[in-house]
């Protein structure tokens, strides 16, 4: 399972959704990468990844702190590139179809003070050069703000922001800045989601309520979602596949295949013990801190934790 030129399993989900995706997209993968590698400061972060990911799939990156899930987004925006292999996005080079993309950074931090409020933060997310059409004329223009202003009520409304929109962002929670924030991503109708860290800061009914916003937007709209997320668990019930990078490397598959002692064991390459609870919630024990991870958070120094955590 671990990745590797020679793991053709990273495909099956591209195939799968390739055959029920069939809303007039192309029917290749959504992302492809092929023997990728990515070296920074001189160091490799990660190789030999091998990833496959069809339309309409929401498969959560997993892994510890920097294992190198934030650089995967950045090559897949074209911001970072491969040092080795190939990467396809939406059927061309990374960087070029951008428009088609829905990005939501890690680290997202209104200081209190910021006056702006959430429905504007909406329509930030919707400038002109990207969407409807540039048509002069105070007319048409106004047509183009009628449009504008329907679309960003739509949004809010897929959110389920209506009601603190008017707020000042400061003043919204961390939940609420974070539907915010999706539909400001979702303003151009993305055909790729990438979402760093969404459930960051959520409480447990908070993590679930935007896992489950994100896996219709995937299902409904046949968007392919890039989560990158510390804990498996809130996401398990919508969950695809999984990306688990560690040790350099990838192993790619539903969470049972990939959420395994063995696998994640040959990863991170010490021992390494998956846990199931009663409830079906899977514990990672005993894995390693990535060799140059920071510890800003997750600080759980017997190694275990929820699935996915690692640092
Ligand atoms: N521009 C850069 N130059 C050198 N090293 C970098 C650069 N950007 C990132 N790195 C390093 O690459 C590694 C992977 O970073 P990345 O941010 O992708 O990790 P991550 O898995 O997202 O971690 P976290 O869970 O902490 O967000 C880290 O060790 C980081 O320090
Ligand atoms: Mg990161």
């Amino acid at each position: 399972m671990v990745s590797g030129r020679e793991d053709a399993r990273a495909g099956q989900g591209a195939e799968r959704d390739a055959g029920r995706g069939g809303q007039g997209r192309a029917r290749t993968p959504a992302i492809e990468l092929h023997d990728a590698q990515v070296r920074l400061g001189g160091r490799t972060i990660w190789s030999g990844v091998e990833v496959a990911a069809g339309h309409g799939e929401l498969i959560a990156v997993l892994g510890p702190n920097g294992a190198g899930k934030s650089t995967l987004l950045q090559v897949l925006l074209g911001a970072v590139p491969l040092s080795r292999g190939t990467a396809t996005v939406l059927g061309s080079p990374p960087g070029a179809r951008d428009a088609r993309i829905g990005f939501l950074p890690q680290r997202r931090v209104f200081d209190s003070g910021t006056r702006i409020r959430g429905i504007d933060i909406v329509r930030l997310g919707l400038d002109g050069s990207r969407w409807g059409m540039p048509v002069p004329g105070a007319a048409r223009l106004s047509a183009r703000a009628r449009a504008r202003a329907a679309r960003v009520s739509e949004l809010i409304e897929m959110v389920g922001a209506r009601e603190y929109a008017n707020r000042p962002i400061d003043e919204c929670s961390g939940g609420e800045q974070q539907r915010l924030l999706i539909a400001q991503a979702l303003a151009h109708r993305p055909e790729l989601l990438l979402l760093d860290e969404p459930l960051d800061g959520l409480d447990l009914t908070n993590q679930a309520a935007v896992t489950a916003l994100v896996k219709a937007i995937a299902t409904e709209r046949n968007v392919t979602v890039l989560l990158v997320a510390h804990d498996v668990n809130p996401l398990l019930p919508h969950l695809d596949r999984v990306i688990y990078l560690a040790g350099g490397r990838a192993a790619v598959g539903t969470p049972s295949e990939v959420i395994t002692s063995p696998t994640l064991s040959a990863l991170y390459g010490v021992d390494v013990e998956v846990l199931r609870t009663g409830s079906g919630r899977m514990v990672v024990v005993g894995a390693p801190e990535a060799p140059h991870a920071h510890g800003r958070r997750h600080p759980l120094a017997d190694g275990a934790h929820g699935a996915g955590a690692g640092g």
